[in-house]
This record gives structure tokens, sequence and C-alpha cells, in this order.
């Protein structure tokens, strides 16, 4: 049973008030807070075990090392993966992005070979494509979606052809919440031997996800999005893929030996962490994978679907509000409008009244130029909210309504 009193305890800052309201916090998707859990962990790791990892004999060094290993396993597990080999730990899902389109990109991508994106991309898994493409002299063929917010997977056949060296799909859009067939794209994809690279930023807190199952090459996605710290993100690679890609950054902790004349790097994953990385941050996200199998991401994504629905009937009720993307099957975001209002000012009235949502692009400008608009008003969901506090969202918006309008 989905315990949400406690759950909500398990979150300090939920206790808090902004300008004397309680704190409805529907920003989920920008970052998401964090439970006792993590940040005890942050605090347990500088106070009692700080050293630096893969590099000292003593005592700190060696625990700090196990448990940042510990970490990638538990990463391995969390995802379905075959081996921590396949885990490398970046910053954020951006720089498991730049990491691939810079390494992947250098060895495999030619002049006149093609790149596949989505219309739907979050700008992380657009530009550093776009700038690869730029660079090498290749395409960037960008599959279209439709009104209702589906990506046009019928035409994702014509969109490979043998020029094509990879495609890249968001998972769930953070703009419209729409959830991806990635399976089925991904087995399309591979009919014509091309890889799949997914951006999972907005998947792997909502939703069991099995990167064997779907079979993908590379999957992408943050800490601080799914209630670790912020600095750390993953990166899954298929090994095959891993070891004949070159390392894209180099320093010390990801290379076997450097000699005068020549040095040679580690296998993967070391070969791509190069320098110390963020090691608290990492150990965060092993604290909030266990904080999120203790409770199930199958009851998470059950509680999060009801709140979903409810929001999405409050606010299709109400006259004037547009919701984007309403044909697809969506989770974690609700992306709308409202007749006659700038979504910056419906955002800045939310905040008085307590109420935290994003307003703008959400760094998905290609998505709002679909639609023509200049930005939206995004709520997004995570497992402490409440049916109560989609009741306070629908009425401040009935208030904004009121005082734009
Ligand atoms: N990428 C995050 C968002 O969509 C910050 O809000």
């Amino acid at each position: 049973m989905y315990c949400l009193e406690k759950i909500r305890k398990d979150f300090p800052i939920l206790q808090e008030k902004v300008y004397g309201k309680p704190l409805t916090y529907l920003d989920n998707a920008a970052t998401t807070q964090k439970p006792a859990a993590v940040t005890e962990r942050l605090l347990e790791f500088y106070t009692t075990e700080n050293g630096n990892i893969h590099r000292g004999v003593h005592c700190l060094s060696e625990q700090a090392s196990a448990a940042y290993e510990a970490a990638r396993e538990a990463v391995r597990t969390f995802i379905g993966a075959e081996s921590s080999a396949e885990i490398i730990f970046t910053h954020g899902t951006t720089s498991a992005v730049n990491l691939v389109a810079q390494s992947f990109g250098e060895k495999f991508l030619g002049a006149g070979d093609e790149i596949i994106v989505t219309e739907m991309e979050h700008h992380s898994n657009f530009v550093p494509w776009q700038m690869l493409c730029e660079r090498k002299g290749a395409t960037l063929k960008i599959l279209p979606f439709d009104d209702g917010g589906r990506l046009r997977i019928d035409l994702l056949d014509s969109f490979l052809t043998e020029r094509t060296k990879l495609l890249t799909c968001v998972y769930v859009s953070n703009a419209l919440g729409t959830v991806n067939p990635v399976k089925e794209i991904t087995k399309r994809a591979h009919t014509k031997d091309v890889p799949v690279f997914l951006d999972g930023a907005q998947a792997i807190q909502h939703m069991s996800v099995d990167v064997q199952e779907i079979d993908c090459d590379f999957f992408a996605f943050s800490g601080h999005k799914m209630y670790a710290g912020t600095g750390v993100g993953v990166l899954y690679g298929k090994k095959a893929w891993l070891e004949k890609m070159p390392p894209y950054q180099y320093g010390g902790g990801m290379i076997t030996s450097v000699q005068k004349e020549k040095t040679t790097f580690a296998g993967p994953p070391l070969k791509f962490e190069a320098g110390t990385p963020n090691i608290a941050a990492v150990l965060s996200l092993h604290a909030a994978i266990d904080y999120l199998k203790d409770i199930g991401m199958s009851t998470i994504a059950e509680h999060e679907r009801r709140l979903f629905d409810h929001a999405l009937e409050r606010l299709t009720n109400l006259d004037g509000v547009t919701v984007y993307g309403i044909e697809a099957p969506r989770s974690g975001v609700l992306s709308f409008n409202l007749k006659g209002a700038a979504p910056y000012d419906i955002g800045v009235i939310l905040d008085k009244l307590g109420i935290a949502v994003r307003t703008g692009t959400h760094c998905a400008e290609p998505v709002m130029r679909h639609f023509g608009i200049d930005g939206s008003v995004r709520a997004g969901f995570g497992l402490y909210n409440t049916h109560e506090e989609i009741e306070r969202l629908a009425v401040g918006v009935r208030k904004a309504q009121a005082i734009l309008q």
C-alpha cells in the first residue's frame, strides 16, 4: 500500500511554506526534492568517509572506492544492464549525450552520413547532434510528431537509410510528457543495423526501465531528477560499442600507462571517467535507487498515473485551457496554456500561491514551434504529490484566469 503520509515525511522540504502558503511542488521534471536518506548519505560521506577513489591505499580511499563501485552495481541492477562495465557515471544526461556525440561521432560519423533525432527532443539531445553533423558534414534528420503529441513512427522506415549512423529519441518528452514506443523504435532501427541512443531523463523516475528488454544501445539519465543529488548522471552503453569508442576526455583515472611516447587507456567504464568524479553525488544516487526500490517503481507509476489523470480532468474542464499532446500515452508532465495569458504570468501568480511550476519553452523550442506558441506552463508530478495539491493547482489556474483575463 502507498503510504503517502510517510513518504512526504521523508522529504523535509515539503513541510516548508512559501509566502506563508504550504509548498506545492510541481516542478519535478526540472528537479526533484530529496528524501532524508539521500541528504543523510551526502552528509555521512563528507563527515566520515571522504577520500578519493581508485587512487589510494589508505582506508578512506579504499572504502570510498568500494562504495562508488557498489553504486555502479546498484545502477546496473536498477536498469537491467548486463555488466557494470556498461555503466558510466557522468555529470548528468547532458554530459552523457555530449560524451556519445563526441566519442561515437568522432569514430563512426563521416561526411554524407546521417543522424536521426526527433522534433520532440530537449535541446540537450538535439544541439550536440546538430553540432556534430555540422562538424562532420553529416545530415541531421528530424522525425516529426503530430498535433496529438505522437511521434510519426509511420515515417521512421523512410528516415532510416544505409547512411544512417545513429538514431536518438527521447523516452518521455520533458515538454509534453509523451511516452514514446522506444522498444518498437529500437527494433525498427536495428533491422537496418542502426544503433539507438535514448534520453531517459524523464522516464527513469516514473517507470521501471530494463535496457536489455528495450535493447537500446545507449541510455542516459540524471540523478537529480530521480531524487538524488545534482551533478551525477549515468550513461549506459552496450559494452561492444563502448569498447570501440575512443575516450572523449583525458586525465587521471582512465589510463593504464602513460609514457613519453605513448599512452594506453583503461577499458570501459573508466575510459570515460577522467578526473575525480562527483563521488558524494554518486553515493546519493545509490541511496535514491534504494529508496525508489523500497517503494517499488510500479507502485510509484500507479500513484503518478492517478495524479496525472486527476490533473488532466481538472484542467481540461476549465474554460480557455489548452493541454498539449493529448492523444499520446503520457507520463510525468502536463503542459498547458490559458487563453489570453502568458505562461510566465501564470507561473508568477501560481508561485504567490505556493505552487511551483515551470514556464517557458522547457528547453524544447522545436516542440513549442510545432504548436505555434512561445511557451507553456508545465506541471511535473513526483512520487510525493497529492490529490489535494492537484486541486490547489486547478484553483490557482482559475485565479490566474480571473486576474489575467
Ligand atoms: N531538463 C529540465 C526540464 O525539463 C531542467 O525542466
